[in-house]
């Protein structure tokens, strides 16, 4: 396992993260709990949970897991989505914000969290108000660094900036969707992450499940539809581009005789800009597979093979914009 700092900050985390949002729900509690001592004994350093995964089971999990090997590490968060059915039970205010991270902190039986992450953009909450709240958890001492998920490039960086004027502690990292068959972030916000250093953590690095190879073009797919991949969400994912990545994917992996799962995490690895992809895995047997993705390093040309089939077009403006780049 390798390690990168996250963003602009001293913090190592591995190059996985083990995303735990299946934890006491399609994964059991027995199984999860494995998973990540296997995933520390590993070198792996870096959990990411939600006080909303599985109603705070994750989180509770994820704390009892950890109890005896906290200071190894890295535990992410997160606020914002809908707590309780009362107005103020959602939200990025101070008072969400609050109330969060204190039953956030008593489901993870831990005194701070070191990554707390906003979960999406709140159009009601000025950000200023935000991120004051955050500063103050920093400065508490209940929270590390902060970080934010799902938001756009421009709410990024407002986000930036209202923190360097106020001296507001900053986001180190977003945590976007992002995939070989998901790559809108590459529009502006990967360039955003690299002029600011803001570490990227990708969530569903296999699109949830299709990038595995588990899905083939024209077989039914009944039965076989995943808790994440539902019905709308494989409508979304069974195009045929996205089937033609993953033929791409399928002969790597043959090449290299690794799984398409793997070959998929991998290309991530070796993506600029990207920090630790957030993986899923619902059985061990998924974990143990996906693992095997760290610890090599997938040759240029076949990196840029799947680079060329899962690009976006080069469209408007950044096409216009790169016409004009100066030679220096
Ligand atoms: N910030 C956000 O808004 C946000 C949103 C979603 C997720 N996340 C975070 O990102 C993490 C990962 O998200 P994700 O679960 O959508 O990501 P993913 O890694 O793309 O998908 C994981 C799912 O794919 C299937 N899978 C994984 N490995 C497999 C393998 N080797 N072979 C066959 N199938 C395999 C399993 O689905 P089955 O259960 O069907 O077997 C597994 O639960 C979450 O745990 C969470 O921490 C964040």
């Amino acid at each position: 396992m390798h390690y990168r700092l996250l963003g602009r900050s001293g913090l190592a985390v591995s190059e996985l993260c083990l995303g735990t949002m299946t934890f006491g729900n399609s994964t059991s509690e027995q199984d999860s709990t494995e998973m990540i001592h296997r995933f520390l004994d590993r070198g792996g350093n870096f959990l990411d949970t939600a006080d909303v995964y599985v109603q705070g089971r994750s989180e509770q999990i994820v704390g009892q897991a950890i109890k005896n090997r906290r200071s190894e590490v890295v535990l992410a968060t997160k606020v914002r989505m809908t707590t309780s059915p009362d107005m103020n039970g959602v939200g990025l205010s101070r008072k969400h914000i609050m109330d969060g991270v204190e039953a956030s902190l008593r489901r993870l039986d831990t005194d701070y969290i070191d990554l707390y992450q906003v979960h999406v953009w709140d159009h009601a909450t000025p950000i200023e108000e935000t991120l004051r709240a955050l500063d103050d958890l920093v400065t508490s001492g209940k929270v590390r660094y902060i970080g934010c998920s799902n938001f756009l490039a421009w709410q990024l960086m407002k986000s930036l900036a209202v923190s360097e004027a106020n001296r507001y502690i900053r986001f180190v990292s977003i945590q976007p969707q992002y995939s070989l068959i998901s790559r809108q972030m590459d529009l502006e916000m990967m360039s955003l992450c690299q002029e600011e250093n803001v570490g990227v953590i990708p969530w569903a690095p296999l699109g949830g499940g299709f990038l595995t190879g588990r899905y083939d073009r024209n077989e039914p797919t009944e039965g076989r539809l995943t808790s994440k991949v539902g019905e709308s969400a494989w409508v979304n994912r069974s195009t045929d581009r996205n089937f033609t990545i993953l033929d791409a994917i399928r002969g790597t992996a043959l090449e290299l005789g690794k799984s398409p799962a793997q070959v998929s995490l991998n290309w991530l690895l070796q993506q600029p800009g990207i920090t630790s992809p957030i993986f899923g895995a619902s059985t061990l047997e998924q974990f143990e597979d996906n693992m095997g993705a760290a610890g090599w390093k997938m040759p240029a040309e076949l990196w840029e093979r799947l680079d060329q089939v899962s690009a976006l077009p080069d469209d408007y403006p950044n096409r216009f914009i790169t016409k004009f780049k100066r030679p220096f």
